[in-house]
């Protein structure tokens, strides 16, 4: 498998950079760092990510003025690398909407706090300060509001009597280095977790008229509610390692012509006859407008005229 492209943006020591670009020299490391930008030109973490190898930008320092053309600016180098997610490590702008928008999903952060609470600055003074048992460290899926994202993990770090903020911080430190890289491995290779892909099948099949999803043969199974099913969802059935989508087909011979063309991903699902077929999940590449259109198609093979009819007076606005 490929291994995701990252951009990590810094603007001092960049510490939680060293520890994504040495987490990324492990062969089995799903990410790759194409790009460490910073938002001045001697940022002591540009020096560290230029003798391992690493591509990297110092810009000038903004000012409030060039602002809106240090966003540009960085968004294209980012781009021009080909990084497809970007990691903030001690990045110390607000970012504008537009920057952050560009990366929509795609942007991550970490925080020295256990959010939400904390957000901003001297996270651990004020952890210390409201007498907390624990402050910690989160990662979290950047939106326009500061540290406000999804979070994604955390690490909870006991507060040790006598702490200082500096203490807490360099022990945090230690905790942050190693939920970073674990969450961005994870992040970047979701889509091919088997309940990612469930979630997303369900997401589509819910969103149908009537369709309800129950346990049938041991897989989650959609179907019309009191009414005829039309997609299963197999992970791993009877121990055979698969995760697959299996829907009903829409014309006689279409699983042959299917497996055919692609016998990768297209297969006969066994007990099933020869009206469905087995879309392969596992096989990487999930094309996922294309097993929307599928989900849909099989539903309408199931659906009763009724049903059916509100669907094309829906389909034609
Ligand atoms: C870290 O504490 C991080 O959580 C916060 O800024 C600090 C950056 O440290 N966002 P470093 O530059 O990664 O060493």
């Amino acid at each position: 498998m490929a291994k995701a492209k990252i951009a990590v943006l810094i603007s001092g020591r960049g510490s939680n950079m060293a520890a994504l670009l040495y987490a990324a020299k492990a062969d089995d490391c799903p990410f790759e760092l194409v790009l460490v930008a910073a938002d001045s030109p001697d940022a002591p973490g540009l020096t560290l990510a230029a003798a391992e190898g690493v591509p990297v930008i110092g810009f000038p320092k903004p000012t409030a003025k060039d602002k809106s053309q240090f966003f540009e600016a960085l968004d294209l180098r980012i781009r021009e690398s080909g990084a497809t997610y970007v990691a903030l490590a001690g990045f110390m702008r607000i970012l504008p909407a537009s920057f952050v928008s560009g990366w929509d999903g795609r942007m991550l952060n970490i925080h020295p706090s256990l959010l939400p609470k904390y957000k901003g600055l001297d996270t651990h003074q004020r952890a210390i300060d409201a007498g907390d048992s624990h402050a910690g460290c989160s990662v979290h899926i950047v939106t326009a509001e500061l540290d406000d994202g999804p979070v994604l993990a955390q690490t909870p770090v006991a507060i040790l009597p006598g702490d200082s903020a500096d203490s807490l911080a360099a022990r945090i430190l230690i905790a942050e280095h190693q939920l970073y890289s674990r969450t961005l491995a994870a992040f970047v290779t979701r889509e091919q977790q088997p309940e990612w892909m469930l979630n997303r099948v369900r997401e589509i099949a819910l969103a149908l008229p009537q369709a309800d999803e129950v346990i049938s043969h041991g897989m989650p199974c959609f179907g019309i509610e009191k009414g005829k099913k039309f997609a299963w969802f197999t992970r791993d059935h009877h121990g055979d390692g698969v995760v697959a989508l299996l829907v009903k087909t829409t014309a006689p011979d279409e699983q042959a012509t299917l497996i055919e063309a692609d016998p990768d991903r297209y297969y006969r699902p066994a007990y099933f006859g020869t009206d469905w077929v087995g879309i392969r999940l596992d096989r990487g590449a999930n094309d996922w407008n294309h097993i929307g259109d599928r989900l849909r198609a099989s539903w309408r093979q199931v659906a009763p005229k009724k049903l059916l009819g509100l669907m094309d007076i829906a389909e034609d606005f």
